[in-house]
């Protein structure tokens, strides 16, 4: 059958209101846990889907029922321009929530233009407070420039403000108190991230991953007692907590330890076009094939909706014939 709307459900009765548009692969650092230190191979310019091009695709999956977007890259900041690209996708009828992740390098110079754009909510990387450890991860140098990047945020608007923290044992696994503090201090809400297979350099194991109890544990002993909040989203990853003593909220993503695949609303469309219904998808759908060929909104709408029924129940990270996917995180989008 072949309409342009229809909701986005799944074998599993899960609906897909949410998308995430990676807008470009290059990056300016080199997380361990995502790309490769050297040699690193992007994308043709050539390849990658124009503002435009987006803000159609957007188009079609917002008269899908998607209504909430969030830009990644890569690091979206690099994208010349990305505050037009916010401005085109804030018009599209049926979206009424735009989010970005950004490391933060860049985000002092953009604040102000991503807010008057359209940009609701910001997701800011930091992994550490400490320069040799974020040399360490980053392979870059960065924090002062990421503070003054959280400051510029606050002045230029944004409220509630996630800081993510991806936490890998024997790197940063001693920093989830300082960053901590250091949220609770700036009225910034922390989330520790558990570490998934997605790296280039395929250095993953089970052993570098802290795991949020473990994080969990951690924070207790330095605050006290965590005090799990109200679930308001379901589809949200991360479980949170409320400080007892009214210290803020954390929040723990426990994509390994604890999957939540079964609450999963998520569809993902890469820089260069490529439709991913899971972070490890193995299969892909060309939807700049039609874009760029003489498709209908009706059959990008198929192709959609193609791409959700084929939908796994779950990641298999701790199955035993778990296969990781081709890309690595900055070729798919966090
Ligand atoms: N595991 C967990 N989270 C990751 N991210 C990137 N790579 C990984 C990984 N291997 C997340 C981080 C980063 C965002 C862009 O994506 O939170 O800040
Ligand atoms: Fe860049 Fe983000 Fe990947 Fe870090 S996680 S290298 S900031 S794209």
């Amino acid at each position: 059958m072949s309409n342009a709307s229809g909701r986005l459900v799944d074998r599993f009765g899960r609906v897909h209101t949410n998308l995430r548009v990676s807008v470009t692969d290059r990056c300016n650092i080199r997380c361990l846990y995502c790309m490769p230190n050297e040699n690193v191979q992007f994308m043709p310019r050539d390849e990658i889907l124009s503002f435009e091009e987006i803000a159609r695709f957007v188009r079609v999956a917002a008269g899908l029922g998607v209504n909430k977007l969030r830009l990644t890259g890569g690091e979206p900041l690099v994208r010349h321009e990305l505050a037009e690209l916010i401005r085109l996708l804030a018009r599209i009828e049926g979206i009424d929530d735009i989010a970005l992740t950004t490391n933060g390098i860049l985000l002092d110079q953009h604040a102000r233009e991503l807010k008057e754009a359209g940009l609701h909510r910001l997701n800011i990387s930091l992994d550490t407070l400490d320069e040799d450890t974020y040399r360490q991860i980053s392979r870059r140098e960065g924090v002062d420039r990421i503070v003054a990047g959280i400051v510029a945020a606050q002045q230029a608007g944004f409220e509630k403000i996630r800081i993510n923290a991806v936490t890998m044992r024997g790197i940063n696994d001693q920093d989830v108190t300082t960053l901590s503090r250091f949220a609770r201090e700036h009225d910034l809400e922390m989330r520790f991230i558990e570490f998934m297979p997605l790296d280039a350099e395929n250095a993953w194991e089970n052993e570098l991953v802290v795991t949020g109890s473990e994080v969990r544990a951690r924070l207790e002993d330095a605050f006290g007692p965590l005090v799990a909040a109200e679930r308001g989203d379901p589809s949200q990853p991360a479980v949170d907590y409320n400080f007892a003593d009214g210290g803020g909220r954390v929040g723990l993503i426990n994509p390994v330890s604890e999957p939540f695949c079964d609450q999963c609303n998520r569809l993902r469309i890469t820089a260069e076009g490529k439709i991913r219904n899971c972070l490890f998808s193995t299969t892909e759908w060309d939807a700049r094939a039609l874009l760029r060929g003489s498709a209908s909104d009706a059959e990008l709408a198929d192709l959609i909706r193609e791409a959700v029924s084929a939908k796994k129940r779950g990641h298999g990270i701790d199955e035993p014939h778990f296969v990781r996917p081709e890309r690595a995180m900055y070729q798919i989008g966090g």
